[in-house]
């Protein structure tokens, strides 16, 4: 699709600069700063990227006001509702929802690149036992470069493929060995007669002793939310995997970057931190204490699971969560999970008041999601693990995006500089 083009003008000291101004599909329009310095020799200044578009993409578009979320154009909810996650897969790694043939040819790669190399099982035993496992998913998927360096050569179309696909199928592998490690049980291959999400339940939850079958509608509920997770527009985690991969880092390095920055609480490690807060506050009574905390600018609490850069409204993932949240305990016959009712209290309470309203801070996608996976069966500390296996996609398909972009280049942002000037060095004998 033809970029459509404007102008605008930036006067500085005198002279009038004319910019380009670029408009897409739908969202903001952007202003092209690129020729700005080598024309006025000044920067723009942005930390956080709050205002400033890194790159051109097709793949998804967030409407912060609306709350919506497209994948190439499909609104997340029928995405949720009516697919699955490996042909939201296909979706945003290709552009459109496949048809029979091409949805069996990719089910089936994928199936048959969920083993991992024998070796790196050995890899995990270098972990302590109670290492986090986002330490052992950072580590392990970093190595994988070590092991498939017959599809790092970015530059070749056909090996950049096979390791999309040897990641999205191989990440559910490695988060269930992270888990079975930490947990001290053995490891449990995967089975090419499940589906994606029963088939990475049966790794995490199987042992040797018993059959293990996975509920169909859990394994549904994982599925959904693997979807929820599985791309985001330019991220933290995204961009890290975008500023990595223009280096020419090969995409396993890019996609550890990606798991290590999706670590922090700001981020994807919210949802183990959303879960630990609703522990901490424990029951209903406690949440004014917390709410002022959150309010308390001296105080460094904030409200895990609520605010967004982007969403300035109900995060349409966080009403699908909370729907999956009411699916899965209800299927297990958890009526009162003491939990639930924390957080649903917390929202009222949260939404009702004046300095949330105010600065638009709703429930993301971390909020329900820990409830919904502690209930699933998984500890807090494999919750981000989880968000990385989901995202994978995300990134892969935005490094992919980037890679084929004949536009892009390194990433190297420039600064404002206001640190000490030039000065001589001074022999210790003269310092004071
Ligand atoms: C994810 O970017 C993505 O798309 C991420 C993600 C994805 O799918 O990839 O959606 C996944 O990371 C979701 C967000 C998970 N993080 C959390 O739930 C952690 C708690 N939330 C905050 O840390 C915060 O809301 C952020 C980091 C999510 C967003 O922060 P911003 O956009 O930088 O906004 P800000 O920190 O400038 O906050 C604006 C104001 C501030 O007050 P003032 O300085 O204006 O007085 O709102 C306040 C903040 O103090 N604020 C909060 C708050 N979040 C923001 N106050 C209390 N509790 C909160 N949760």
């Amino acid at each position: 699709m033809d970029v459509k083009v404007d102008t605008a003008q930036f006067k500085l000291d005198g002279a009038t600069y004319e910019l380009n101004v670029r408009h897409g599909t739908i969202g903001p329009s952007v202003v092209d700063i690129s020729g700005l310095y080598r024309d006025a020799k000044i920067f723009t200044y942005d930390p956080g990227y709050t205002a400033t578009a890194s790159c051109e993409s097709k793949i998804t578009y967030i409407d912060g006001d609306e709350g919506v979320l497209l994948y190439r154009g499909y609104p997340i909810e029928q995405l949720a509702e009516h697919g699955s996650f490996l042909e939201t897969c296909y979706v945003l790694l290709y552009g459109d929802l496949p048809n029979n043939a091409q949805r069996k040819e990719f089910e089936s790669a994928i199936t048959y690149h969920t083993m991992l190399h024998e070796q790196m099982s050995r890899f995990f035993s270098g972990f302590r036992r109670d290492a986090h496992p986002m330490a052992v998913m950072v580590g392990v998927v970093g190595a994988l470069s070590a092991f498939y360096h017959d599809s790092t050569d970015i530059n070749d179309p056909q090996q950049r493929e096979i390791a999309s696909r040897r990641m999205i199928a191989k990440l559910p592998t490695i988060a269930a060995m992270a888990y079975k490690y930490h947990i001290g049980q053995p490891f449990v291959y995967p089975r090419n007669d499940l589906d994606y999400a029963s088939n990475f339940l049966h790794m995490c939850f199987a042992v040797p002793c018993e059959e293990y079958k996975a509920n169909p509608v859990l394994a549904r509920a994982m599925d959904r939310i693997f979807i929820l997770h599985a791309d985001h527009e330019q991220n933290a985690s995204t961009s890290t995997v975008r500023l990595a991969g223009s280096s020419g880092a090969n995409p396993f390095a890019c996609i550890a970057a990606g798991i290590a920055c999706l670590w922090g609480p700001a981020h994807g490690g919210a949802n183990e931190a959303a879960l630990t807060m609703l522990e901490e506050i424990g029951t209903p009574d406690r949440i004014p204490e917390f709410v002022e905390r959150a309010k308390d600018k001296n105080d460094p609490f904030r409200l895990m699971g609520f605010g967004h850069r982007v969403y300035k409204n109900y995060d349409p993932r966080a009403k699908i969560m909370q729907k999956a949240a009411h699916e899965v305990l209800g299927e297990l016959g958890i009526n009162d999970d003491p939990l639930l009712d924390v957080a649903r209290e917390l929202e009222k309470v949260a939404l009702n008041d004046e300095y949330f309203i105010e600065k638009r801070l709703y429930p993301n996608i971390d909020f329900y999601s820990g409830i919904t996976l502690r209930a699933l069966g998984f500890p807090t500390s494999m919750f981000t693990v989880l968000f990385a296996l989901a995202r994978t996609v995300g990134w892969i398909a935005q490094w992919k995006e980037m890679i084929e972009d004949p536009s892009q280049k390194i990433g190297r942002p420039r600064q404002l500089y206001t640190g000490p000037v030039a000065r001589e060095y001074l022999p210790s004998s003269k310092r004071i």
